[in-house]
């Protein structure tokens, strides 16, 4: 298995591009399985997770590829099988949103309870009742999901929890539904919103993406269109996290600073610089780190998949930060990793007491789920010596070119599977 190795110490500076979301992409993927014809999706990642649901797809005859201009095809003119494979399914949350899809547009699916990184129970308790709000039956039998509907129904949903995923996959199962829907207590997340843009551009009547209500009036039919993905704004901030560590100077080009609004926050009270720009934002850090406290919340508030690179940076601060997570009830996992490179981090149930110490130190660590594979990259960045991350299977869903874009920043790092004869950096594969 391949690992990826770090120097720490060199400030990065220069410019790297920000590629396309991997969460919008997932949703929007989903969302075309609605679509009898070609979808093309421009900027669409080439991560794990974007492969795994192509996987899934050609089990439904739904055929992928992706065109020379970059773009990906998805041709959904027609759906041959509506039982997803059950081994694929589990290997990622996102993948859920295809019950509705697959409901919709085929009357009867079969999809297995999904999988993920482990961040607590996880449970998909909002999905089941709001499509069974819509009038779908449902049953759950060994941890596979079937269900039978002839046409959606309209209907009032109200969410208890601001559920991105639950918010998307509601949105897609009633744009073709009979009716009026209103669903409130919506995500704000910008993938909701671009994902309702996608569906309005394929002919679906939905308002109010991007505030708490959001209104769906079912159409009988979608057509395909070609739609670009929102750049990655959890990328985004985890390379400002980056410059911001090393005490380095970067552009983050294509980064849209609205999206990143609560972390570039944060990062200012830490002391760094954050220069918006025409091409995105660029991050700058040369004094001391300060401490902070923050709260993950869901958008716009900060969001929880940066807590884990920040605490990287405050576990180097000059004072005491705390970090609570109020969105999932356990996401503190990683943070046995950071203590192995001499940070000094104590959680108690929702909160992380982070007391920032001098440097850090290299050493062998694990991702233990995506973004505590970013945290322990950022901090890999800064440690003295070397440190050595497996895992990377957890990375690789939501990283593409993490190993070149970071090496383009001047930073000391490889991926491979085994040492360089002298001067510490493996042999690198990527
Ligand atoms: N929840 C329930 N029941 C449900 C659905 C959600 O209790 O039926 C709970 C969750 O357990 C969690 C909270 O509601 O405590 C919020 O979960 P949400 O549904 O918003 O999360 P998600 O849609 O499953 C997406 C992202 C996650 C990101 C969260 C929160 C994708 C593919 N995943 O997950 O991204 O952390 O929203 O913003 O869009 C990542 O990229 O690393 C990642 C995990």
């Amino acid at each position: 298995m391949d690992k990826i190795y770090i120097r720490g110490g060199n400030p990065l500076h220069g410019r790297v591009d920000i590629g396309g979301s991997k969460n919008d992409s997932l949703a929007i993927m989903a969302a075309a399985l609605l679509i009898p014809g070609k979808t093309v999706l421009q900027n669409v990642p080439r991560n794990l997770d974007v492969h795994t649901l192509i996987d899934i797809f050609r089990h439904l005859g739904v055929q992928s590829s992706f065109l020379q201009n970059g773009g990906l095809e998805i041709d959904a003119t027609k759906v041959t099988n509506s039982t997803a494979p059950h081994d694929l399914v589990r290997q990622m949350r996102a993948s859920f949103n295809i019950l509705g899809a697959l409901l919709a547009r085929c009357g009867y699916a079969s999809v297995a309870m999904p999988g993920g990184c482990d961040f607590g129970a996880r449970p998909v308790n909002f999905h089941i009742k709001g499509l069974e709000q819509l009038g779908c039956k449902l049953n759950l039998e060994h941890g596979v999901y079937t269900g039978e509907v002839k046409r959606f129904e309209g209907a009032i949903i109200f969410l208890e929890f601001p559920s991105a995923g639950t918010t998307q996959h509601l949105m897609i199962a009633a744009c073709c539904g009979k009716g009026r829907t209103v669903i409130e207590n919506c995500a704000m997340e910008p993938e909701v919103l671009n994902l309702a843009l996608f569906l309005n551009a394929c002919g679906a009547v939905i308002e109010g993406a991007g505030s708490p209500t959001i209104t769906i009036d079912g159409v009988e039919e979608l057509h395909p269109t070609e739609f670009a993905i929102l750049p990655d704004r959890l990328q985004a901030s985890t390379y400002a996290l980056a410059a911001a560590i090393t005490g380095g100077d970067v552009i983050i080009a294509n980064a849209i600073p609205s999206h990143c609004g609560p972390v570039m926050a944060k990062l200012q009270e830490t002391g760094a610089e954050v220069i918006p720009m025409e091409e995105g934002l660029r991050i700058r850090r040369t004094g001391k780190i300060q401490p902070t406290d923050l709260k993950t919340m869901p958008h716009p508030g900060f969001p929880t998949d940066i807590q884990q690179p920040f605490a990287s940076l405050l576990s180097i601060a000059d004072g005491v930060s705390m970090i609570t997570e109020t969105v999932y009830e356990s996401r503190f996992q990683y943070t046995a990793e950071l203590r192995k490179l001499g940070a000094v981090i104590r959680v108690e149930g929702r909160n992380a007491k982070i007391t920032g110490v001098k440097k850090l130190s290299g050493a062998p660590v694990t991702c233990t789920d995506l973004r505590g594979g970013a945290a322990m990259v950022i901090a890999g960045l800064a440690a003295e010596g070397e440190t050595e991350i497996d895992g990377l299977e957890h990375l690789d869903r939501g990283y593409e070119d993490l190993v070149s874009k970071l090496r383009g920043l001047g930073a000391q790092v490889s991926r491979g599977s085994e040492r360089a004869a002298v001067g510490g950096l493996r042999v690198c594969s990527a």
